[in-house]
């Protein structure tokens, strides 16, 4: 048993207010592996988490926290062993199950990932589950057989968590990104990401033609809706696009010309319920040959009591750069 500290969010009067709290580990949810959390990274789903949305968490009081890295202090399994520093994202951590935002969780043995050799619990919560689904983007769209070699890949939501990270990964593989974004004031970050050509967010306006010019050999849309709809109706033939987000909307109105006419491939990318083998293949590769060491230099550090306005710019939209929540700190 030990006590510990925990961003804990309550119900009251339909409002929800979140708090530091002292907590004790005998409450955590049952588990095999017992974790001390060091670091947690922010992202759109905590905040929609410590606002109350029931699609993520339906009771509380809650722990939010999708994302968590530190050091085994239990394990019932063996495997991870005592003192093995790990990651755990996605399943169901910080939905109804206590999350990073406290200094421990308790979590199945199968939800654990070992930390990538070299690596440490601060560089991965840089990534978070935003990097990780940028390697996944990136590791389908590689799978179909992408290369720099056949044009330009353009990544949509580029200033956004996941589509930065998978700007600079496809950078570095030597890909020439085409960056879209809405944001003309992150021309500068963006390329400095490795972009080599900047669209606003018009290039993906909707247009009635059911195909338009091809200009994007590639693709990793981050949002979703009518603009991916535009971006399929701009693949090359036989090009493929990841898809993982939604925040231009859940629906897709297309037709199925890009498909039946030019061969076009739609990825699906989930990072949350994936088998752990195909989380810690990327994990491993973002320690190694796709490091983003632009995305790691402009990380910022925030401790507990930060957290209630990082939340709040996340949901008005303002939230920019990965945010590392440092317990301790
Ligand atoms: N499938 C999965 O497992 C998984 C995992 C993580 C995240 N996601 C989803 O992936 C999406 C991106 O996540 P994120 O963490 O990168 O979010 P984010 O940091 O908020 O970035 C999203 C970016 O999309 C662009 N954008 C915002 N509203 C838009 C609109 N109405 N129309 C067009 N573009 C818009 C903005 O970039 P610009 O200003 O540069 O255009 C924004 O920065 C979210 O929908 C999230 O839920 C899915």
């Amino acid at each position: 048993m030990s006590s510990y500290q925990a961003w804990r969010v309550h119900e009251k009067d339909g409002q929800y207010v979140g708090g530091v709290e002292t907590l004790d580990t005998d409450d955590l949810p049952e588990g095999d592996v017992l974790i001390r959390v060091t670091h947690s990274s922010l992202n759109y789903k905590d905040a929609l988490s410590a606002t109350g949305n029931k699609g993520v968490t339906r009771s509380f009081p809650h722990t939010p926290g999708i994302d968590a890295a530190g050091e085994v202090v239990e394990s019932a399994t063996g495997t991870p062993a005592v003192g093995q520093q790990v990651i755990v994202t996605g399943y169901d951590l910080g939905m109804n199950t206590a999350g990073g935002f406290g200094e421990y969780i308790r979590v199945p043995a199968r939800w654990v990932v070992a930390m990538p050799q070299g690596w440490n619990a601060r560089r991965a919560m840089v990534y978070g589950t935003a990097g990780l689904t940028a390697g996944l983007s990136v590791a389908k769209l590689l799978k179909m057989g992408a290369s720099p070699e056949q044009g330009p890949v353009a990544v949509s939501g580029a200033s956004g968590a996941v589509g930065s990270v998978a700007l600079e990964i496809l950078s570095g593989l030597g890909f020439k990104v085409t960056a879209i974004s809405g944001k003309a004031d992150q021309a500068d970050a963006l390329t400095k990401l490795g972009a080599v050509e900047l669209l606003g967010r018009d290039a993906l306006d909707p247009e009635k033609k059911p195909l338009l010019k091809p200009r994007f050999a590639n693709a990793v849309d981050t949002v979703g809706g009518s603009p991916l709809a535009e971006l399929l109706k701009q693949v090359m033939p036989g090009g493929s696009v990841s898809c993982c987000g939604l925040v231009a909307g859940p629906q897709l109105e297309t037709t199925v010309l890009p498909f039946i006419l030019r061969g076009i491939n739609l990825l699906g990318v989930d990072s949350v319920e994936i088998p752990l083998a195909e989380k810690e293949s990327v994990w491993s590769r973002l320690a190694g040959e796709w490091a983003c060491p632009v995305t790691e230099a402009s990380a910022r550090d925030i401790g507990m009591d930060e957290l209630d306005d990082a939340l709040q710019a996340f949901l008005k939209g303002q939230s920019a750069g990965s945010l590392v929540l440092v317990h301790g700190k």
